[in-house]
């Protein structure tokens, strides 16, 4: 398979936090950014796979800093490493003031996702170009954390 780029499935989105996104603090509802994290990330997973795709893995979720009713969740998805079936997918997810323009940190979440076939088997995926050092150093760091997610798992 032909290798495809980071910039081939690179996935961004811009949610507007209404009252029915709240908790009770009037910040977002952690489940609905967990929400949108993995639906950006599996568009993302689509995009490089040009397959289905389900949810295997999340990496531990920080909470950095809450977004409130009025504001703008932005979340930036890209594959950080590729190995048989399955991908690694970061989502960065900052609070934006669109009135003024200020962002903050909200969330950084790595997820790992299995491309399936028709018959619903998880299916070979193109590798990652590695055309950068950047790209080449995410690879080999995503492999080690892959390593130990799959430690875990046993
Ligand atoms: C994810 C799933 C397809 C893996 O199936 P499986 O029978 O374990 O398949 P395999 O053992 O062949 O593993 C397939 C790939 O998943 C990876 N994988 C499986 N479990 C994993 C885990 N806990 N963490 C990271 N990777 C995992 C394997 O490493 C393998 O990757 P590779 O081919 O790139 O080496 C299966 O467990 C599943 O369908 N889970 C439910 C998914 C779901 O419902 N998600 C929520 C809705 S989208």
């Amino acid at each position: 398979m032909e290798p495809r780029s980071q910039a081939h499935s690179r996935t961004q989105m811009t949610e507007y936090v209404l009252p029915q996104h709240a908790n009770a603090l009037g910040g977002v509802f952690g489940g609905q950014i967990m929400a949108w994290v993995d639906l950006c990330a599996a568009i993302c997973g689509q995009r490089h796979s040009g397959r289905q795709c389900v949810t295997a893995f999340v990496d531990d979720l920080k909470f950095q800093q809450p977004v409130r009713v009025g504001e703008v969740v932005r979340l930036d998805a890209r594959v950080t490493a590729v190995f048989r079936t399955s991908m690694e997918i970061e989502v960065v997810v900052e609070g934006e003031d669109a009135t003024t323009g200020r962002r903050w940190p909200c969330v950084d979440a790595r997820l790992t996702f299995v491309a399936i076939d028709d018959a619903r088997k998880p299916t070979d995926v193109p590798p990652l170009l590695l055309d950068t050092e950047e790209v080449r150093a995410s690879q080999a760091a995503g492999e080690e954390r892959r390593a130990a997610r799959l430690v875990r798992k046993k």
